[in-house]
């Protein structure tokens, strides 16, 4: 099965989702180092630094360059969000569900915006900490999703059965689980992200029970997914099955770690990144579970004909436009 060609249109968007992944994921895990370090407050108010001056000064130390340092992170957050939108409709027309998934990139940081600011200014309370990081979750969705999307020759991978699809849909809701579970722990742990931050009123032990638990349930889905596919199934879902498994595990082995040294920095940093991964790995895995999903030649601003649709097109263009019209067979796309 011959794959549809790649264009120069394609590739500058995949290029700027990937740009939106990386740049989410960094900010997750600069995120999560000012808050195990305390500098949570580093920068006590928003959206200035301090009510007073919009950058940190010498008075608040590393704590506050690091706080403002993670703030401005937002800014390549920003600008690859709006680069993925403003691109698709530069190329447009595109199927709805694509323009969807690319619209929750810059509503999503602007969301983001204004829940760090909230969550400064509530002084680390743990629900808004939590739904910063959940937040970033569903950015990381948006992008992996638009960037697989945009893959030239997806349109014509073969069709997965619904168990098969369902199977990836268990693997993401049980992974959410896991990470909803995880800011739960985080929230009754000891790294608030500032010494006086409150902490919830919960047995750090029950709840990284709980979130164990639930990795145990999501550790059993991801084997019978590589199991499933493992002869089966479109080979970039086999891809990302047998990454997602290996994942899991080296993250269930962290997290045991941590919990049993009491929580260090470095592997609370380590896990949190590790917690990234492992959503964008299954993101990754439930999209490619649906080609079809976005997927509208007809609807698509760089749906080349297949090659001999192309030759028949571009005979009929030479026909009827002359030698000038075969020049330029790429799709009409600002570059
Ligand atoms: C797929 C496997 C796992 C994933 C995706 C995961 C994910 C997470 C997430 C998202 C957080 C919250 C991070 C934050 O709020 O910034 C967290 C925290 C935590 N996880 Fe896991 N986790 C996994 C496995 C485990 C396991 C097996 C344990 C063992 C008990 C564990 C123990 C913890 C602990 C103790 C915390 C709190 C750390 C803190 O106080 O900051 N995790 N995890």
């Amino acid at each position: 099965m011959s794959a549809l060609p790649e264009t120069p249109a394609r590739r500058r968007l995949r290029r700027f989702a990937l740009a939106a992944v990386v740049t989410n994921l960094i900010i997750v895990v600069t995120g999560a180092s000012v808050r195990v370090t305390g500098s949570g407050l580093g920068c006590p108010t928003w959206p200035s630094c301090d009510g007073e001056r919009l950058v940190p000064s010498a008075e608040h130390g590393w704590h506050g360059a690091l706080e403002f340092g993670n703030r401005l992170l937002t800014f390549p957050v920003l600008a690859a969000a709006v680069a993925v939108v403003v691109w698709l409709y530069l190329t447009r027309p595109h199927p709805p569900a694509l323009m969807r998934f690319a619209w929750v990139l810059p509503i999503g940081v602007a969301g983001q915006v204004l829940l760090g600011g909230i969550t400064v200014l509530s002084g680390l309370t743990p629900i808004t900490v939590a739904g910063h990081f959940l937040l970033s979750m569903v950015l990381i969705l948006a992008a992996v999703t638009v960037h697989e999307m945009s893959r030239p020759g997806r349109e014509r991978e073969p069709r997965v059965g619904p168990s098969l699809r369902h199977l990836t849909t268990a693997v993401a809701i049980v992974g959410l689980i896991v990470l909803v579970l995880g800011t739960v722990t985080t929230s009754a742990g000891p790294h608030g992200g500032d010494v006086n931050a409150p902490r919830l009123d919960l047995d750090i032990r029950l709840a990284a029970l709980a979130h164990a638990d639930a990795v145990w349930l999501l550790l059993g889905l991801t084997v019978a997914l590589v199991l499933v596919t493992w002869r089966l199934g479109p080979s970039r879902l086999r891809a990302a099955a047998r990454a997602l498994l290996a994942i899991v595990l080296l993250q269930g082995a962290i997290g045991y770690t941590q919990y049993a040294l009491g929580v260090p920095e470095p592997l609370v940093i380590l896990h949190v990144a590790g917690a990234a991964a492992m959503w964008a790995t299954a993101s990754a895995a439930w999209i490619r579970a649906r080609p079809e999903l976005g997927a509208r030649p007809d609807v698509s601003g760089w749906s080349e004909p297949d090659e001999a649709g192309r030759r028949d097109h571009d005979a009929e263009s030479v026909a009827d436009a002359g030698p000038s019209a075969a020049a330029s067979d790429e799709v009409a796309s600002p570059r």
